[in-house]
């Protein structure tokens, strides 16, 4: 059987990340479907088909014959859902199959302490693929630490920034460096290993944009905006234990990416890749980039004037 791969289903299209993966899979010349809820509103680019589901595994093993690979970018709390959909990729032949990763390591020992939520099951899901290893179908988990330009975009206070507001919370010290990476480099990525099977075959591969301190950031930004930002301090087991009360108290979508965020920025010693592991970006033939031209997209996208102090 051919290694090679050419057709390749995403779920998860219409999310967050998955335009930018359907996007690059696209510049990099695969043929790319979607599958999609059956109740879903979300919308996809004309030029790609959708296939609807009731995640039933015999609807999934049907729509997912002559595909090549599987890309997951489900949501974070559908996560646990993967089984399923593995189970139907394995009967119906496809060769790779990427998990809804996207994030921080979740190869270590500490990630299930650190994040410890009902729904979340990407090391789980992991370790379910490790045990499909024997059959045609290999996997590959891509770790990219914290999306850098949707964060800053989203604001609103998400990982301690609010652009808008000219306001920052810096965690700790605001020195621990981070691995960041830029959504379409995500989908870059994500095309990459599926151009290079054989070298990112069942494992772990890892990417960024930029390794970074938070102060580095707010200087950047900053100095990109000519404004001084109001600056709060916390620590990330404070910002952690705050997500977990909001967690307990009903508020997950406030708490769980406070529990993330501290994760992000240190609290498990879960996102520095660079610092131990082998960057893929390399072998991914990513381009690279630069913080400044970033940071300035990000502003005029958030329409604060750009008025670069030297
Ligand atoms: N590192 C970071 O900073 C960061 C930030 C955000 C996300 N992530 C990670 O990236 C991955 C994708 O996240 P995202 O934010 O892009 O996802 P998302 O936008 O929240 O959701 C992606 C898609 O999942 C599907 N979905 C939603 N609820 C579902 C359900 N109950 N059952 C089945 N499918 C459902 C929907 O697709 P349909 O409507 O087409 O069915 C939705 O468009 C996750 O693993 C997440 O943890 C990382």
């Amino acid at each position: 059987m051919s290694n090679q791969i050419e057709k390749v289903i995403v779920i998860g299209g219409g999310g967050n990340i998955g335009p930018f993966i359907i996007d690059e899979l696209q510049n990099a010349g695969f043929e790319v479907a979607v599958l999609s809820r059956t109740s879903s509103s979300s919308v996809f680019p004309p030029n790609v088909v959708v296939h609807r589901t009731n995640y039933g595994e015999a609807s999934l093993i049907e729509i997912f014959r002559g595909f090549d690979a599987v890309v997951s970018a489900v949501a974070t709390f559908s996560t646990d859902q993967q089984k399923t959909i593995i189970d139907a990729a394995v009967h119906a032949g496809i060769k790779r199959f990427l998990p809804s990763e996207y994030g921080i390591d979740s190869s270590l020992s500490q990630f299930a302490e650190a994040l410890s939520f009902e729904s979340v099951k990407k090391q789980e899901t992991v370790e379910y693929l490790k045990g499909k290893e024997s059959t045609q179908m290999s996997w590959t988990a891509l770790c990219v630490g914290a999306f850098f330009d949707w964060v800053l975009k989203v604001g609103g206070g998400l990982m301690g920034w609010d652009i808008p507001a000219r306001k920052a919370t810096i965690y700790d010290s605001g020195n621990q460096p981070y691995e960041a990476t830029n959504v379409r480099q995500i989908g870059r990525a994500v095309a990459g290993i599926l151009k290079h099977p054989k070298e990112t075959e069942n494992k772990y591969v890892y990417v960024n944009s930029f390794t970074l301190t938070q102060n580095q950031v707010l200087a950047a930004i900053e100095r990109e905006s000519g404004e001084r930002f109001q600056v709060t301090r916390m620590t990330t087991t404070e910002l952690r234990d705050e997500g977990y009360r909001n967690v307990e108290e009903g508020n997950l979508g406030l708490g769980f990416p406070q529990v993330v965020s501290s994760a992000i920025y240190g609290y498990g010693g879960l996102n520095n890749f660079s610092a131990s592991k082998e960057l893929a970006n390399a072998l991914l033939q990513l381009p690279e980039e630069r913080l400044e031209e970033t940071i300035e997209e990000v502003l005029k996208e958030r329409d604060v004037p750009l008025q670069r102090r030297t």
